[in-house]
């Protein structure tokens, strides 16, 4: 939506028509911007800056929507962790029944630790070490719900661990459904191609189950794909989607996979980052093209898996910053905020675009200057892009849609401090972490590989 149209209580991230409930980002008719009917102004008293704000209403809000997209037929929403991993998150999304994908030993931790069964977890990733399989398998009654296998050595390794466990471990195959999706994502983030690391090819698929199958230390329950993340159309997700279905219909016309009981299509739904309306698409859209496939395919007794992440959180989370300084001049008017590429890795990493507003000054159209938005980190890529702004920016900004890869992808480079997070619930903070100290971090980098002490005392 241009800026010039922003009135109050115009919707910043308006709500997509067919689903309703959406909560989107606010002005109040005073002009100041909210989150979950709380003003961000207020909530950057309490916290400072950096901090992302998450909305865990509108949060819970997706998980319904995305669970009603399947149409009461049996499924699992196993949000990826790895876009947001903290607890109160987890712990919204997991209230609404979604189950949990994760990619490491720690993120099976949260999940576990949210209260999410096992049989509702999956786990991801092309080099999971003998400890965290170890734990995958030991994990409740009978394991997690599947370890998803990437490489026929990979099947090896689990079922050896399998083994030393005495148990028998669920596993699913993630083939690679060799989709290219040339320019229908950032590079970085297409995991579906032939040359891409994830997934046992397509070539290999038949040696994969032959191995599980003929083990009887493990049980194959699922066939999984995810072919790449931030998609803007449904066409790669299908494509994918009615690859995994014709493998699947092949080797059980051939007598294969009597033990399965889910197909995964993975996630990568994308949102809207420019606020333009410009991708209608809903998380819903891609589950029910999936759905309509699937039905095509004569898999309906297969419950549907998928593994949302980004779609589920992005367009919930802001993160505050503070104008530090300005700077004009002949090529650009810079703004420095006190949040950078260690906060917010997205921009620099894919030359990915965040809206950047100011809290509590709503600007016209013909009053805004153009702003390059920059952040402190000693780099170059540290750099959000031009963004138009008051002509005296000052006070505090939000960098929109952070709710996904943000935090979870934050480092301390620079020796810089971790961003608190707020979270809100109900037109409340619910919850506030803590601040790091420079002391804390200058002593531990000063005192690498040694006991703790004061810096003073050893110096
Ligand atoms: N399942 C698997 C196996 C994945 O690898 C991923 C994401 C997902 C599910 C969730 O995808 P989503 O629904 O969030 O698109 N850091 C990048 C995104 C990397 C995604 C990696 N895999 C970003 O900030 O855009």
């Amino acid at each position: 939506m241009p800026l010039d149209e922003t009135r109050p209580g115009t919707l910043l991230h308006e709500a997509r028509s067919f689903e309703p409930f959406q909560m989107p980002i606010l002005r109040d008719p005073s002009g100041h911007l909210t989150l979950g009917g709380l003003r961000l102004a207020e909530i950057e008293l309490e916290s400072g800056t950096p901090t992302y704000v998450y909305d865990l209403d509108a949060m819970a809000d997706e998980a319904r929507f995305i669970g009603a997209s399947f149409d009461g037929m049996t499924h699992l929403v196993a949000y990826a962790v790895k876009a947001n991993s903290a607890g109160p998150v987890v712990r919204a999304l997991a209230e609404q029944g979604c189950g949990a994908d994760v990619v490491s030993g720690a993120e099976l931790l949260v999940a576990l630790g949210c209260g999410i069964s096992p049989d509702r977890i999956v786990y991801s990733g092309v080099a999971k070490t003998d400890a965290e399989l170890d734990r995958a398998i030991a994990t409740g009654d009978h394991g997690i719900a599947a370890v998803q296998i990437e490489s026929v050595e990979e099947a090896t390794r689990v079922e050896a661990r399998a083994l030393a466990a005495a148990r028998t471990a669920r596993v699913s195959i993630r083939i690679n459904p060799g989709v290219d999706l040339k320019d229908a994502t950032h590079a970085h983030i297409a995991t579906g191609h032939d040359t891409a690391k994830f997934g046992v090819s397509l070539h290999d698929v038949g040696r994969a189950v032959e191995l599980i199958e003929g083990s009887p230390h493990l049980r194959l329950v699922g066939m999984a794909t995810h072919v790449g993340s931030q998609l803007s159309t449904t066409e790669p997700y299908v494509a994918s989607a009615r690859t995994l279905f014709g493998v699947v219909r092949g080797l059980r016309e051939a007598g294969r996979l009597r033990s399965l009981r889910f197909v995964d299509t993975g996630g990568g739904f994308g949102i809207d980052y420019t606020g333009s309306q410009l991708m209608p698409l809903a998380a819903g859209d891609f589950v029910r093209a999936a759905r309509r496939e699937q039905r095509t395919s004569g898999l309906d007794d297969l419950a549907l898996y998928i593994e949302p992440g980004r779609s589920l959180v992005a367009a919930h989370g802001v993160l505050l910053a503070r104008v530090i300084q300005k700077k004009v001049t002949a090529s650009a008017r810079w703004l420095m905020i006190d949040a950078g590429m260690n906060d917010l890795l997205r921009p620099a990493l894919y030359q990915a675009f965040h809206r950047i507003v100011s809290v509590d000054v709503e600007v016209t159209h013909e009053h805004a200057l153009d702003w390059r938005v920059v952040g402190p980190v000693c780099e170059s890529s540290d750099d959000f892009g031009i963004h138009p702004l008051p002509p005296d920016p000052c006070g505090v900004m939000a960098i929109l849609d952070a709710g996904a890869y943000g935090y979870a992808m934050a480092s301390q480079y620079n020796g810089r401090q971790l961003a608190v997070e707020a979270f809100v619930r109900g037109g409340r903070i619910v919850g506030l972490t803590e601040r790091g100290s420079p002391e804390v971090w200058a002593e531990d980098r000063a005192h690498a590989g040694h006991a703790r002490g004061s810096l003073r005392s050893r110096s």
